[in-house]
């Protein structure tokens, strides 16, 4: 057994510096959330995409969560602008893609269409309510969807973790070097709790390597910000995981919280970065209480393994047990809830910006320390 092949066979690559685009008299202006999808068509994270979504793989992935070849994918990869943005592009056309001013890339214009988002809405997050953080972006952007190949011309600046990017082809010749043949993905937005590591290291049992690879895109404004949980995930890793089984490397893509189409998503784009296992464990990608604890799971039974070409490893809700002495799950504990040290998102957050540490059977005391240290120092600012 080897690492997982890409999504599709081939890693795609559409990375050009040298493109010239002078000569070009179109532009667009992107937000972050599509500056991020960019880069990660061009280094191969979204495999077998080369570009944003035409309007017959955007109702395909809508109805059916596949593209129209076939291929599996849950979530639409698009390219929203204004209405009087796009009357002024002709198809065939190329365009200069800008944020902030600077080119980031090209698009080939394909085709321009008007998306059902009452529809997208239903179908990718289960709700149309607005106070839905991803339901609510959706409706934010504007109106018309681009569509068409896509060429990188300039990566973005990556500040101050520039080590852990790394693109597909490079975690996959990391894993190689390690001798590594089976890889789990975790996907987090949030600091590692005690709760993430007794999944992790129980995935870490029956695998060879574990692939921490945390999304530090856009989140929303309440969610701890990438550059804190940055170093709270080195400094867990340095005190507690053996080094030569776990490898950090960031997901620069913006949180959708999609619940079940987007544990899909995270499974595909974990396997295009070489992973052969992905952890889903509760409420995977959820927010407040739009999904069942388990959909993220029960998802997966749609598919065949061979339509996904990555193991999904499901684990119950964990805590820590009182009367057990140790980390368990619903599965392994007998006791009640009251023996349960169970915390919210919220309440620890809260927690955390009072200064005040949550206990060290729900997190490392390490982890907590800078936590609470970078709450303070917070100035807003994202990487
Ligand atoms: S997510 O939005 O990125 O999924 P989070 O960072 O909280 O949120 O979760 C990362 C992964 O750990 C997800 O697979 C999630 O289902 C799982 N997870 C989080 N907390 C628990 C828990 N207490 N028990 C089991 N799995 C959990």
């Amino acid at each position: 057994m080897g690492l997982s092949h890409p999504h599709g066979g081939a890693l795609v690559n559409r990375i050009d510096f040298e493109y010239d685009y002078s000569r070009l008299s179109k532009e667009i202006e992107l937000d972050g959330f599509a500056l991020s999808d960019l880069e990660l068509i061009a280094v191969g994270a979204y495999s077998p995409l080369t570009g944003f979504m035409g309007e017959a793989d955007y109702l395909n992935v809508l109805e059916q969560m596949r593209l129209e070849n076939g291929l599996v994918w849950s979530i639409p990869i698009t390219l929203p602008v204004a209405e009087e943005t796009a009357d002024q592009l002709e198809i065939g056309e190329k365009i200069r893609l800008l944020h902030d001013g600077t080119v980031y890339g090209i698009l080939e214009l394909k085709e321009k269409y008007v998306p059902n988002k009452q529809l997208e809405a239903e179908k990718i997050y289960r709700t149309t309510d607005l106070a839905h953080p991803g339901v609510h972006k959706l409706f934010e952007r504007p109106n018309v969807y681009l569509a068409g190949p896509v060429t990188m011309v300039k990566r973005p600046k990556k500040s101050k973790f520039q080590q852990f990017y790394l693109d597909p082809d490079e975690t996959r010749n990391a894993f190689i070097q390690k001798g590594w043949k089976t890889v789990v993905g975790f996907q987090t937005r949030n600091p590692v709790h005690r709760a993430h590591e007794y999944i992790q290291k129980t995935a870490l049992e029956i695998v060879d390597g574990l692939f921490l690879n945390p999304l530090v895109g856009e989140t929303k404004s309440d969610d701890i910000p990438a550059d804190v949980r940055m170093e709270s995930y080195q400094v867990l890793l340095k005190n507690y995981y053996p080094q030569d089984r776990v490898f950090l490397a960031v997901f620069p893509a913006a949180m959708r919280y999609a619940g079940p189409r987007e544990a899909i998503f995270h499974a595909l784009v974990r396997k295009n970065y070489g992973c052969t296992h992905f952890i889903v464990g509760r409420d995977h990608a959820g927010v407040g209480n739009y999904y069942g604890t388990y959909d993220a799971q029960l998802i997966f039974h749609h598919f065949t393994h061979g339509d996904l070409g990555i193991t999904p490893l499901f684990f119950e809700h964990s805590f820590y047990c009182n009367k057990c002495g140790n980390m368990a799950s619903t599965k392994t504990c007998p006791h009640g809830n009251e023996n349960r040290l169970i915390l919210s998102g919220t309440k620890v957050r809260e927690m955390l910006k009072r200064g005040e540490a949550p206990p060290p059977e729900f997190s490392r005391p390490e982890v907590v320390d800078v936590l609470i240290r970078g709450m303070k120092v917070q100035t807003g600012t994202t990487f």
